[in-house]
Order: C-alpha cells, then sequence, then structure tokens
C-alpha cells in the first residue's frame, strides 16, 4: 500500500486501521474503560484493531522489571476480557516491535526542540521548575509516540483528550516527512468520545489516577460497593426533591442504565422521598451486574498468563509485518538500504 494524504485510502483488506497504545499504571477505572477501552474494543467491529501495551513509554516511569512484566498482563488480561478478539484484532508488547525505535530516530531528526518544548507533560516538568531532571524520554515520549502511529500505517486513534496534542504532533511529523521525502506515511487521525469526556470521579472532580478518586472497574463486589456509597452528593434532606441534572450518581447511572432505568431515577429525584443511598444502591447494582461477568473473565485470565503470552506474540507477529513493511519504505526514503528481512523473534 502507498502512502496517502488526508484521503485516508483503506488499508489492504478495505478496512481502516485503528491503533492505540495503553500505558500500564495500575488498575482502570470507569473513566478508562468508557473513555478510551470499550471505544476501541469496539472499533475492531469495522476496524484493523492493532492496539498495544505502551512498555517502552513505561520505562519513562517505571524501574520495577517485575511490575512490569505483570502490567502488561494485565492491561492484555483487562482487554480481552471486556471483548478485544484476538483473532480479529492484534494485541501486543510495543517492545516486541524494536523497529518502532528506529523510526523514532529518523523522526527525531525532522522534529525540532521547540516544538517538543510544547508537549503538555514536559512543559508541566518545566513549570514546577525541574525540566533539569525530566529524563530525555520524558521530552522524547511524542517522538515514540508518533512512531508508534505511523509505523502501522494507522487511520484513527482512538484516545483520551489528554492526547490529541501528542496526535498532532504525529501529524505533523509525517506530512513533514511526506513533504521532503515523498509521500510515505499515511496520516492519522484522533478520535476523541466527547460524550464521555465528564465521567465524574466519587469527590466530583473528572475520574482521574493522579486524584484518586477511581473506581476501579474490576473491584470485586463488596469493595465496589463500598466505593460507589463514597460518592459525593450533597446534604439535601431525603424527602426533599433533588435536582437529577447536577448529581454525580445520576451522571455515571447513565452510562449503565436503561434509558427507562435512567427516566425512573430522575422522576424519584424531582419527586423526592428519595434518598441518594437510595441511588448509589441502584447505580451499584447496574454496575455490579454489568462488570462482574468481565471481572470473572480477567481472573481467569490472569491465572492462565500462556494463553495472555500466545495472544502477545501472535499480535506481534501480524504487528510487525506491517511496521517491517513501512520502516523498510522510510528507510528507502531516506537513502537508506531496505532490510530484505526481519529479524528473527
Ligand atoms: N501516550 C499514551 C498515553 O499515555 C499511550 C500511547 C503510547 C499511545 N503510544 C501511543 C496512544 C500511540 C495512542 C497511540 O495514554
Amino acid at each position: 500500500m502507498t502512502a496517502t494524504d488526508d484521503t485516508q485510502d483503506p488499508g489492504p483488506g478495505g478496512l481502516r486501521r485503528s491503533l492505540s497504545g495503553i500505558k500500564s499504571t495500575g488498575s482502570p477505572h470507569l473513566g478508562n474503560y468508557l473513555g478510551m477501552i470499550r471505544p476501541a474494543i469496539e472499533l475492531q467491529q469495522d476496524h484493523e484493531a492493532f492496539y498495544f501495551v505502551a512498555d517502552y513509554h513505561a520505562l519513562t516511569t517505571e524501574r520495577d522489571p517485575e511490575r512490569m512484566r505483570r502490567s502488561t498482563y494485565e492491561v492484555t488480561a483487562t482487554f480481552l476480557a471486556f471483548g478485544l478478539d484476538p483473532a480479529r484484532a492484534a494485541f501486543f508488547r510495543q517492545t516486541d516491535v524494536p523497529e518502532v525505535c528506529e523510526l523514532t530516530w529518523m523522526l527525531s531528526c525532522i522534529t525540532t526542540m521547540g516544538e517538543l518544548g510544547q508537549a503538555h507533560a514536559y512543559k508541566a516538568r518545566v513549570a514546577a521548575g525541574d525540566a533539569g531532571k525530566a529524563v530525555h524520554g520524558l521530552f522524547a515520549y511524542p517522538v515514540l509516540m508518533a512512531s508508534d502511529i505511523l509505523i502501522y500505517d494507522s487511520n484513527v486513534v482512538p484516545v483520551g483528550k489528554d492526547q490529541i496534542q501528542h496526535v498532532e504532533m504525529a501529524r505533523d511529523m509525517a506530512k513533514r516527512f511526506n513533504h521532503h521525502f515523498g509521500d510515505t506515511f499515511v496520516i492519522p487521525e484522533a478520535l476523541v468520545r466527547e460524550e464521555v469526556m465528564t465521567i465524574p470521579g466519587i469527590d466530583g472532580r473528572k475520574m482521574s489516577k493522579s486524584y484518586d478518586n477511581g473506581i476501579d472497574v474490576l473491584l470485586p463486589r463488596n469493595k465496589l460497593r463500598k466505593r460507589v456509597m463514597q460518592i459525593v452528593t450533597d446534604s439535601t434532606p431525603l424527602d426533599d426533591p433533588k435536582d437529577p441534572t447536577d448529581c454525580n450518581v445520576v451522571k455515571l447511572y447513565r452510562h449503565f442504565a436503561t434509558p427507562e432505568q435512567l427516566a425512573e431515577m430522575e422522576e424519584s429525584y424531582r419527586k423526592g422521598g428519595y434518598g441518594y443511598g437510595h441511588a448509589k444502591q441502584a447505580l451499584f447494582e447496574v454496575l455490579d451486574a454489568h462488570l462482574s461477568p468481565y471481572r470473572d473473565e480477567y481472573d481467569a485470565l490472569m491465572a492462565d498468563t500462556d494463553t495472555l503470552e500466545d495472544v502477545l506474540r501472535a499480535g506481534a507477529a501480524k504487528a510487525r509485518k506491517i511496521a517491517v513493511e513501512v520502516l523498510g519504505r522510510a528507510r528507502e526514503r531516506l537513502g537508506y538500504r531496505r532490510r530484505p528481512f526481519p529479524l528473527a523473534d
């Protein structure tokens, strides 16, 4: 396949390719699930889905090899439990496709320090006054991410809002490379689900690992209930009517309840005589019913790392074939030799 511009030709087989990387930082919460995991998995219906554990990226912060290994399995088990189909999609480790590092170097040579200095994560370190302590990997993070995206001829990149800037940078690098060296890379597009960007955490702020206000999707039943009961509500007495449009419980409930269930809860709020405790119990029940089958599947997968390993290796083989092809194209454009065959696994 040749590279395209914004016309976004479909890839081989007629399907457009969706690609995303998942950094393994602890167990996923409802915000991760609704905002990224579920939409990404849904894309496998009409896209060739390529998803990977971003374990090269994880190295910017992770220094414990045992945790690195374990969290790779956790992310893999999570995606499989929630329905990623390894027969149609490719799920793999970033580090199993080392070609991505070679392309990172090429992209580094057409990306300026000034551009990278604009990236949010690095800028935050500068603002905090410790830019000098930021590792080079943090500074170069957007280049590796661009390489991740471009090396698979990706058309769409499902991400959360915080990653839009990185996808923009990948687009800029692709366009610049194509402009200088001739059509090489597909220009990718970020895919952001606006409607799920406002999942509140238990304290009402955006659900986020850094606020420690998340509800983990794989919590056992009793802990899930406890967490739901901690959701902050106002102090309107039980008997009084309540505003359903401004309540953290309702904001979460609407993502899991049927339209009828939601209408019923809203009606009870307006009528009064319905307390937040009742609402939380209802939320807990829909959450538990929705999540418990996934939880069981996750536990079974975590007890069977051989299967996880098979999935990761098969995914890497699929992904690497594309990566070698695209990297070969880039090498040729730059005046290097196109390597005749990939390195052995
Ligand atoms: N930077 C992303 C995050 O922190 C993870 C990531 C790495 C990624 N490479 C990617 C996402 C490529 C999309 C495409 O969430």
